[in-house]
């Protein structure tokens, strides 16, 4: 689907009035689509922010190339969708700017410049808190010449396509997310993950969350569970906990519900958490790869 428009002014004081000239070229395939025509380093129009709104909330996955901006720049278009989160990692942030988290391989001095191994195993941004990401910013500022790529699961077509027999053992269940489920094991194999304070794992206590959420903007349900922080479905013997979370996980991901990035100079990526799971595929390690990311705080899943 193509939904073109021309720019128009509309005069009123003190507002950016001017729009400019958006295409939405939704992708071949099962989620995301390609905002052309916007620069993001200009303030947003709230005719332009309602398109871009209404994109997000319809593909789930919005890609906008060579968005040549600032990370003060990131920080305000991603405020316009609500407050930022700041990550418990904070030895990552980028200096002056709490709410944006390095993703990088990248160690100078001996020191990693930010979070290397984030999303190693599929996840939803921040699912491990009360009120877990709407929507995560990531902004290409390194990019390696081969790997690197990031993966997207439409989680409302994994609920939809979910077999019978699953969907009936998940419907009205909840599971528990924790931060620190992997952390031990990432600990082991890389350098990024240092050891938290009293202070971060406070921060960072399970939460009890739906497994089939709605989306609270377009009411469509979703699967909302990840193999990365997703540590047991309430209620349930352990074994069968584990065994029926495998097969939802193994289902979310089948090649049918993806979508696969490939980075390009300056993109910037915007996904909602709240439809998607994402992957980071891994950068060979001998390459450098930098990106800054943002995360928009959502609602209480339901
Ligand atoms: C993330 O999980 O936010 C990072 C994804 C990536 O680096 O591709």
């Amino acid at each position: 689907m193509t939904i073109a428009s021309a720019p128009t002014t509309a005069s009123s004081a003190g507002h950016v009035n001017q729009t400019q000239p958006i295409e939405i070229r939704a992708f071949d395939g099962p989620v995301g689509a390609e905002v052309l025509g916007l620069d993001l380093g200009k303030p947003l129009s709230q005719d332009d922010f309602a398109r871009i709104h209404r994109a997000h909330l319809d593909h789930h996955v919005l890609v906008f190339r060579d968005q040549r901006i600032t990370p003060d720049q990131q920080v305000a278009f991603s405020r316009r969708f609500g407050p930022l989160q700041i990550h418990v990692l904070h030895q990552f942030q980028l200096p002056g700017y709490p709410e944006v988290l390095v993703v990088s391989n990248i160690v100078e001095n001996g020191q990693p410049i930010g979070l290397g191994d984030a999303g190693h195993y599929w996840h939803s941004d921040l699912s491990y808190k009360e009120k877990p990401s709407l929507g995560s910013l990531l902004h290409a500022q390194e990019l390696p010449s081969e790997g690197g790529d990031t993966l997207f699961a439409n989680m409302h077509l994994a609920w939809e396509t979910l077999p019978e027999h699953l969907r009936s053992a998940v419907q009205g269940r909840s599971a528990e997310h924790t931060y620190l489920a992997k952390y031990a094991e990432l600990q082991k194999r890389s350098p990024w993950r240092p050891n938290l304070s009293a202070e971060q794992i406070a921060q960072v206590k399970p939460v009890v969350q739906p497994i089939v959420r709605t989306h609270p903007e377009t009411g469509r349900r979703a699967l909302f569970v990840s193999e990365h922080f997703t540590t047991r479905v309430i209620g349930l013997p352990e074994d069968e906990s584990k065994s029926l979370l495998e097969e939802i996980f193994a289902h979310s991901v089948r090649p049918e519900h993806l979508y696969r990035h490939q980075w390009a100079e300056h993109d910037m990526v915007f996904w909602d958490n709240r439809s998607l799971m994402h992957l980071a595929a891994g950068t060979p390690d001998h390459l450098r790869r930098k990106l800054y990311r943002t995360t928009i705080e959502g609602d209480v899943p339901f």
